[in-house]
């Protein structure tokens, strides 16, 4: 039998970045966008155009910069957000309006305070209007699986009539289980006129643990579109894991009639890419991407894995761009084998960006005994999340114990300029920070703060990760280096500069 192809439609950027703590700026939108498009999605939602200047902004520059898949905003089926969104995906080679509203029983009679004629006329009479300003309309009924299943029916029916051509069918609580989920896309596709002529895209969320079950389940009763986050981002207990579901019918294409346009190899590099952008880290098990998602600690598991890989690992590490802890370079390796390797873990840099991490790496070849292809990964996802370094650290000093304040000394270059800070604090990072504050003048407040090893061992690089509000924005700053508090003092100094490039 001929494989279907199984269309994934990203909502990284929109739902995902909905999530507590995973809040995101242009530039670092538009990083993921392109991300996004090497990994192949077929449709990349943006934003909520209407939701906020930023957004709207960000959905236009990314509707302006993909070439290879459809853009999409959300928007409530109201005129004004149907506008904004159509004005923000406009530029799009390919530009999708995804409407939704709500159709189960407790969201129309709580939420929007709305008899079901009314919602039905509303869908339709929004789809229409609509339409005159975008060929490509999804349309979303929330709240899909506990929606009476013949007003959903009667819904679906109208909006496509209307023009609709995408039609999601969301588990927008994470309520429903596969059987359950099957039989109702089943039914669908049985009740509604027209259905055959559309895409049919399910969303599920994973309150129960079942999102990506739901969806598999999902595709087999019909669904052509899978909607799904990198690292299962997203509202409460997240979506639907992308990676879960691409490596599921990949690895089982044995009973999986279906395939997916994913370039799998550059997954690991997007997830790697979101959690740095929003500083939330995949979870140590989490499925495909996390950090021990491929290591095997027990011997017997290590020895199966040495004599033979299949032993213990269903699918390639490579496979999904992950090269873990191997000695790929070391400080003779020249830069084609430099730039050979990135290209293999799915990075292209331009030429000043390429330049710039082969120095870093040659420094870091001269500090570490082994340099894998996580240190690579961290070295690349900080250069391209670099802004212009108006503060850059020159020196540092601490004194610092478990019976004295800690007291600090930072200098750092402005304009050419050497500029010194001299600050104390509850501990060595407190005093850093209250240092640099010193120096840029300003009140800035300290949101989050965290380290990650990128690797293991004593000469790990530690991944410093610093959130800072100024003026009720939320700026993100990162730092890398061997040295722990090095790391940390960068990503404060990279959350400074970012204030100054974005902000002031
Ligand atoms: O969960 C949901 O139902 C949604 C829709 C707006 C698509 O996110
Ligand atoms: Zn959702």
């Amino acid at each position: 039998m001929e494989k279907k192809r199984i269309k994934i439609f990203d909502t990284t950027l929109r739902d995902g970045e909905q999530s507590p703590g995973c809040s995101m700026n242009l530039q670092e939108k538009l990083e993921l966008a392109k991300q996004l498009e090497k990994l192949n999605v077929d449709v990349i939602e943006a934003g909520f155009a209407i939701s906020s200047p930023g957004d709207f902004k960000a959905v236009r520059e990314i509707a302006k910069m993909i070439k290879n898949a459809s853009v999409a905003s959300l928007a409530r089926t109201i005129k004004k957000d149907i506008d904004a969104a159509y004005e923000a995906v406009k530029y799009a080679k390919y530009p999708r309006i995804h409407m939704f509203i709500a159709t189960s029983d407790i969201h129309m009679k709580y939420k929007l305070k709305m008899e079901p004629e009314v919602v039905y006329q509303r869908a339709v009479e929004m789809v229409t209007y609509a339409k005159k300003l975008c060929a490509d309309i999804e349309f979303t009924c929330e709240d899909a699986t506990r929606t009476d299943k013949d007003f959903l029916c009667r819904v679906i029916e109208g909006v496509i009539e209307a023009g609709a051509t995408v039609i999601n069918i969301p588990d927008t609580v994470g309520y429903t289980v596969p059987k359950e989920y099957y039989e109702l896309i089943k039914y669908v596709i049985k009740k509604v006129k027209g259905i055959d002529k559309v895409d049919i895209s399910v969303h599920c969320h994973n309150d129960l643990g079942l999102a990506v079950a739901n969806s598999l389940a999902a595709i087999e009763a019909g669904a052509t579109q899978i909607e799904c986050t990198l690292n299962g981002i997203g509202e409460r207990a997240g979506n639907a894991a992308l990676e879960e579901i691409v490596m599921t019918l990949d690895t089982r294409k044995d009973i999986y009639d279906y395939y997916t346009k994913i370039e799998t190899r550059n997954i690991y590099p997007a997830s790697q890419l979101v959690s740095k952008l929003t500083g939330v880290k995949a979870q140590p098990n989490k499925a495909i991407v996390g950090d021990n998602a491929f290591a095997h600690e027990a011997g017997i598991h290590q020895h199966g894995v040495l004599v033979n890989d299949k032993t213990y690992e269903i699918m390639r590490p490579e496979s999904v761009g992950i090269a873990r802890n191997k000695m790929i370079l070391g400080k003779h390796s020249g830069r084609h084998a430099f730039v050979d390797y990135l290209s293999k873990l799915g990075y292209e840099l331009s030429e000043q960006n390429l330049e710039d991490v082969f120095k870093q790496f040659k420094l870091l070849a001269d500090k570490k005994k082994v340099v894998s292809d996580l240190d690579l990964v961290a070295l690349v996802s900080q250069k391209q999340l670099e802004v212009p370094k108006t503060y850059e650290l020159d020196t540092f000093i601490i004194n610092s114990g478990n019976v004295i304040s800690s007291m600090c000394s930072v200098k750092v270059r402005k304009d050419g300029q050497l500029i010194e800070g001299v600050s104390v604090g509850d501990g060595p990072i407190d005093a850093l920070f209250n240092a640099v504050e010193s120096i840029v003048g300003y009140k800035i407040r300290l949101k989050d703060y965290g380290l990650n090893s990128v690797t293991d061992g004593k000469d790990a690089q530690g991944e410093a990760y610093v959130k800072i509000e100024y003026k009720d924005v939320v700026y993100h700053g990162r730092g890398l280096s061997v040295d722990i508090i090095q790391a940390s003092v960068l990503a404060y100094i990279d959350a400074v500069n970012q204030v100054i490039h974005y902000g002031l």
